[in-house]
């Protein structure tokens, strides 16, 4: 097995690397507290191609890897994971969706401006009653002939306003449940589509979340993704490669945690000497150390799996649920080695904390990952 990154895969490392610790660093706690939309460092992203990075140039895309990709949204998200998120979703569950499945011309029209950065979009699946039990869409696209009327609400929704451009799931043959549910691009200026309110969250304060409802709203018929009934289908395939990105946002989350509780613990002295030659504070960090190095590799094999075109379904599930999981014991670990620092707002490790509770339970909670996986073991 070859563990080496190739230069390229290296170089975009830094690259993310040098953007979060030179620029998103400056800034990130004053946005969290006021839990402002980070714009500035969006069309920066996009200018190093980190918002299309997967799509082929040929769709304007920057033609990276899933390695890079893994390896780009950990620096970033060991500073800011509200900004990790934002590019999570845009390349994972936007870009990669319509890149995969979506027609010529929707590639065209949409999958080009995304991947250039121009524009982002979000992923419309959640709903106030259905949100792991995903099947269940209330919302209703009904076939008008040339359109779909589309009504419902949809919950918890990254990038809802600064969006532009949608990912709708919805129900348009409820008698035939999961085969009776279509994918749709929907423009976000289309009439009948209102917000709720931002949500006011404990972590992942920049990132922007709403609820989204659709009155009577007319989507064109070319903009359904695929055969009719196709949209379940299509919801968990560009999933699976969604908890790719949020695996490794956990890990970056965790990683970002430990940087700073290792350096801490050479700093600080108590009783005569720094804490880290208290076994006690170094028992935790190599603790530490060893679930991160495990998260790690979870999320590279998922990547180089989809890289070479194989089955990421589990892999993609056990990197999810066992880097979320470990970043919430990581991160409250680090709180807990800066003592009374870690639980104010300066040292960014219970900022890191809360960040890591949300990669628990988005695009998939630790328990669904696990429904996955265990039923994989039954199957094999
Ligand atoms: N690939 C292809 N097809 C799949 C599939 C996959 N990975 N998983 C399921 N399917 C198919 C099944 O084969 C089945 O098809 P048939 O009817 O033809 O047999 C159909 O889909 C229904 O599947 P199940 O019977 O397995 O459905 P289920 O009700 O048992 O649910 C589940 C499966 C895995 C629990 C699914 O509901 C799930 O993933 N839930 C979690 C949803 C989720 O992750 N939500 C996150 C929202 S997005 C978000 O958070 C974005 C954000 O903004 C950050």
């Amino acid at each position: 097995m070859n563990f080496d990154f190739t230069e390229e895969q290296l170089m975009i490392q830094q690259a993310a690397r040098d953007y979060a610790q030179r620029e998103l660093i400056q800034d990130v706690l004053e946005r969290e507290e006021k839990a402002e939309f980070p714009a500035r460092h969006v069309k920066n992203l996009a200018e190093l191609g980190f918002l299309g990075m997967m799509v082929s140039p040929e769709y304007d895309g920057a033609g990276m890897d899933s390695v890079s990709y893994v390896l780009a949204l950990q620096e970033i998200a060991k500073v800011d994971a509200s900004v990790a998120v934002i590019m999570s979703v845009n390349n994972s569950l936007v870009c990669y969706g319509l890149q995969r499945f979506a027609n010529e011309e929707q590639k065209q029209k949409y999958l080009k401006p995304l991947a250039r950065g121009e524009v982002i979009g979000a992923f419309l699946l959640s709903e106030p009653e259905a949100g792991s039990d995903a099947t269940h869409q209330h919302a209703v696209a009904e076939d008008k002939g040339d359109y779909y009327l589309l009504n419902g609400t949809k919950n918890w929704i990254t990038n809802a306003s600064s969006a532009s451009v949608y990912i709708v799931m919805a129900q348009t043959h409820p008698d035939k449940k999961s085969r009776g549910i279509n994918a749709f691009i929907v423009d976000k200026n289309t009439p009948g589509i209102t917000l709720g309110p931002h949500e006011n969250k404990m972590g992942m304060r920049s990132s922007d979340t709403h609820s989204v409802m659709f009155s009577d709203v007319k989507v064109p018929k070319e903009n359904r993704i695929g055969e009719d009934g196709f949209g379940f289908k299509f919801a968990m395939m560009v999933l699976e490669a969604g908890r790719i990105g949020i695996a490794s946002q956990a890990l970056g989350i965790a990683t970002g945690a430990f940087e700073r509780a290792l350096a801490y613990s050479q700093e600080r002295k108590a009783f005569g000497t720094e804490i880290f030659n208290h076994q006690s504070v170094a028992f935790k960090l190599s603790d530490m150390a060893v679930k991160i190095e495990n998260a790690r590799n979870l999320c590279l094999k998922a990547a180089w799996l989809k890289d070479n075109h194989q089955s990421i379904t589990v892999a993609g599930a056990m990197a999810k649920q066992y880097a979320a999981d470990i970043a919430m014991e990581v991160t409250t670990e680090a709180v807990q080695i800066h003592g009374g620092y870690g639980y104010v707002k300066e040292y960014h490790v219970e900022r890191l904390m809360r960040e890591a509770k949300l990669t628990q339970i988005y695009e998939g909670t630790s328990e669904i990952q696990k429904i996955i996986i265990s039923r994989s073991l039954i199957k094999e």
